[in-house]
């Protein structure tokens, strides 16, 4: 079965420290400042529930997680993001931008933690009953820059950011072999180019599928 809706979904991926965040807020105040309504949230959270799951799964001090656990608690906070936030904003006509979906499971359980990415893939895509992003922005970050980044000033790791570098190696090669697979769904930059010339290139990729009819043919693949 397919659904159809009249909204934009873009996702921003990419492994820690890639920017995702601030490219994620450029973008939404450049299509508001063209007068459409934008709908920016995140993954792990964007629910009161997935914010609990967020902290479950991220902060230090809950013991031992085991990877299957984790990969449960990911998808369980990304169902409800999906059909309490994502696909009600769509179905308003809204864009939603997302920092964050299932490519970070795949890549992170999947080939990070190996649960095997087609395992992952599957869990998810049962989670959101198939809902996909029309674009991916993939922030394609060096391991060695992402830690610089993300413990610049004091900031603390949270349990993946602390793995080591090798695991972030292996995620950062997994969601390139996911854009790789599907080019025309995704947008692969360097996340070392300037802020400005990402937030150019990703607002003129944006720009033509805005330009497109609206989008009738969105995945949506039910599951179950
Ligand atoms: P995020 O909030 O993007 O962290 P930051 O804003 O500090 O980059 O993501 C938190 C961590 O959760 C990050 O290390 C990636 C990880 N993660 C997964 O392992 N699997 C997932 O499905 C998601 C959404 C995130």
């Amino acid at each position: 079965m397919t659904t159809q809706n009249p909204g934009l979904f873009i996702a921003f991926e990419g492994g820690d420290g890639a920017g995702k965040s601030t490219q994620a807020a450029e973008l939404a105040g450049a299509l508001e400042s063209r007068g459409l309504t934008v709908l920016r949230t995140r993954e792990p959270g964007g629910t009161p529930i997935g914010e609990k799951l967020r902290s479950l799964v991220l902060d230090h001090g809950h013991g031992h997680i085991d990877a299957r656990t984790e990969a449960l608690i990911f998808a369980a906070s990304r169902a409800a993001h999906a059909s309490q936030v994502i696909r009600p904003a769509l179905d308003r006509g809204e864009v939603v931008l997302t920092d964050r979906y299932i490519d970070s499971s795949v890549a992170y359980q999947g080939a990070g933690r190996d649960l095997g990415t087609e395992a992952v893939r599957d869990l998810n895509e049962w989670a959101t009953s198939g809902l996909q992003p029309d674009l991916t922005v993939l922030l394609d970050v060096d391991p060695e820059l992402g830690r610089l980044r993300r413990t610049a000033g004091d900031a603390a790791e949270d349990r993946l950011e602390s793995e080591a570098d090798e695991f972030h190696a292996r995620i950062r090669t997994a969601f390139l072999d996911l854009a790789a697979a599907l080019p025309e769904q995704y947008l692969v930059l360097p996340a070392r180019l300037p802020v400005e010339e990402l937030a150019a290139r990703i607002l003129a990729r944006v720009e033509s599928l805005l330009s497109l009819p609206r989008r009738v043919n969105r995945v949506t693949r039910v599951t179950a």
